[in-house]
């Protein structure tokens, strides 16, 4: 790590320890505990279509499905291959039964969609884990995997604009990315199972259409050994004792990202309390941390009442914070926030932001990234600049403007000083998408537009934005546009400036 990484971690406190400093290589996969990668693409099997039940044997022949290389991806700039086209996902139900001592799952996952163009094969994402069969509307399917891909060939093609119902179980032990950072995915860290996904992990534990721009409902049915709880994004609805076992379902009404569907399993405790405008706030912590709701935490009900004040209602019903071992960063998983428990009992670590801003950041996300997610992961400053602004007006709100000030003037410093992409084009792949310069020099490109229009008409934005697409995406050209329709004013150099070019601007 180099020295300027270093000061931005602990002098201005990144959110993520190791990831949030990503402008340099991934962790060679010397440290990484994950298992052996995906089956080699020779033992590819294909099902042939029977009318017989997923769990009756079907006949492996060689015949391999082709891949279609137009249904593979969305193009994503940073991540081509993640997402497939031809289809909308409207639905996951994905139902697992977890073992947490083997660190394996048992997985059915309904995935309930329609199709945009005539379709001959559906592709889905799925990294490792073993695919045992498929159905496609009761009938079953064909499948083929080829790497990430898992091709599927319904017994008769499904016409634009039809729906389709595909049931696919699978098991195995999932293997964790390390895409960019820590490690993603289903993380086994030890007493407590989590996940974190952003932004192509989601994969790795059920078949998905794994990219923001195919957001959609979910339910969980999780199945864990009795005594253990298990927490996920929504509404918990059903708690079902078994023989040994316990089943939760949780729903999540609110349109989806993939990469910000979670579940956590282990000795949990929850925390609930009532929080402003009929928001249920409850916390799930390790059993072990008490009763108590840890200090950072205390006071998200004034953060909510001033966020929603600034941007607009909050997006869901329920919100709150998983804690877990072992994460060095926090994630902001849809009214869900992961967040690692080294962090939040340690502000020791910290100078600015505290915890507590860091809190903040993360709330902030389920209206900027959750409730509008980037229409590609190139717009990522949508999520994290925003985040980091909100975090910034926490600061304003709670030790007034001059510390307000006195923060964009240390971030703008020290930006000043260390080398950094622009925020609007964090480099030619992803592996800068969470530099140190879209957090902050997208953060000031929001001061930069305040300072521009005044605080009224930056508010008016940002609530328009919230609202305009609510539950969905929006990219960087839509959000420019939107500043130009309701202040009036032409930003092209303001964004410009703030956004792609190489220099970094004056401080306004
Ligand atoms: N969205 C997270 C945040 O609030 C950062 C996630 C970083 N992701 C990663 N794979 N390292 O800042
Ligand atoms: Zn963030």
């Amino acid at each position: 790590m180099t020295g300027p990484r270093r000061v931005s971690l602990v002098a201005l406190g990144l959110l993520l320890l190791t990831a949030c400093s990503a402008g340099g290589s991934p962790p060679s996969t010397a440290t990484s505990t994950s298992p052996p990668t995906t089956s080699p693409a020779t033992t590819t099997t294909l099902a042939l279509p029977t009318t017989t039940t997923p769990t009756s044997t079907t006949t492996p022949t060689t015949t391999t499905l082709p891949i279609d290389p137009a249904l593979a991806g969305l193009g994503d700039p940073y991540f081509p291959t993640l997402g497939n086209s031809g289809y909308d996902v409207v639905a996951y139900i994905v139902a697992l039964t977890v073992d947490p001592d083997e660190n394996t799952i048992e997985g059915l996952a309904l995935i309930s969609g329609w199709a945009t163009q005539d379709l001959e094969t559906l592709n889905f994402d799925l990294l490792g884990l073993t695919v045992d069969s498929i159905e496609v509307d009761g009938v079953a399917a064909a499948f083929t995997r080829d790497g990430a891909e898992l091709v599927v060939r319904p017994r008769w093609h499904i016409p634009v604009g039809t729906a389709f119902h595909v049931e696919v179980a699978y098991h195995g032990t999932p293997e964790n990315l390390y895409t960019i950072g820590f490690p993603l995915g289903w993380v086994d860290a030890g007493d407590i199972t989590y996940v974190v996904a952003e932004p192509d992990a989601a994969r790795t534990w059920f078949p998905a259409n794994d990219h923001p721009a195919d957001k959609a409902h979910f339910t969980f049915h999780i199945t864990v050994p009795a005594g253990l709880t298990v927490a996920a994004n929504g509404t918990l609805v059903e708690v079902v004792p078994g023989d040994g076992v316990t089943r939760f379902t949780w729903e999540m009404p609110e349109q989806t990202a993939t990469y910000l569907a979670t579940v956590v399993i282990g000795n949990l405790i929850r925390l609930e309390r009532p929080g402003p405008g009929g928001v249920l706030l409850r916390d799930y912590l390790p059993a072990d941390m008490g009763n108590e709701l840890p200090a950072p935490l205390v006071r998200v009900p004034e953060m909510l009442e001033l966020y929603a004040g600034l941007f607009g209602p909050y997006p869901f019903t329920e919100y709150g914070h998983a804690v877990v071992p072992g994460m060095p960063g926090a994630l902001e998983n849809q009214t869900l926030t992961a967040f690692g428990r080294e962090i939040l009992e340690d502000q020791g670590a910290f100078g600015r932001p505290t915890v507590e801003e860091i809190v903040a950041h993360e709330l902030a996300h389920q209206w900027f990234g959750d409730s509008v997610s980037p229409a590609t992961w190139q717009d990522i400053w949508l999520n994290e600049g925003f985040a980091t602004f909100a975090q910034w007006l926490w600061v304003e709100h709670d030790l007034g403007r001059e510390a307000y000030d006195a923060t964009i003037a240390g971030n703008y410093e020290f930006l000043a000083g260390a080398p950094h992409p622009p925020p609007g084009d964090p480099g030619p792949d992803g592996s800068q998408m969470f530099h140190y310069s879209v957090y902050l020099r997208g953060g000031l490109t929001l001061h930069a537009l305040r300072v521009e229009v005044g605080d009224d008409t930056l508010f008016a934005i940002l609530r328009s934005w919230a609202e305009r697409h609510a539950y969905g995406n929006g990219s960087t050209p839509e959000f420019i546009a939107l500043a130009e329709e309701i202040s009036g004013a032409d930003l092209t150099a303001l964004f410009d400036a703030w956004l792609y070019q190489a220099q970094l601007p004056a401080l306004p």
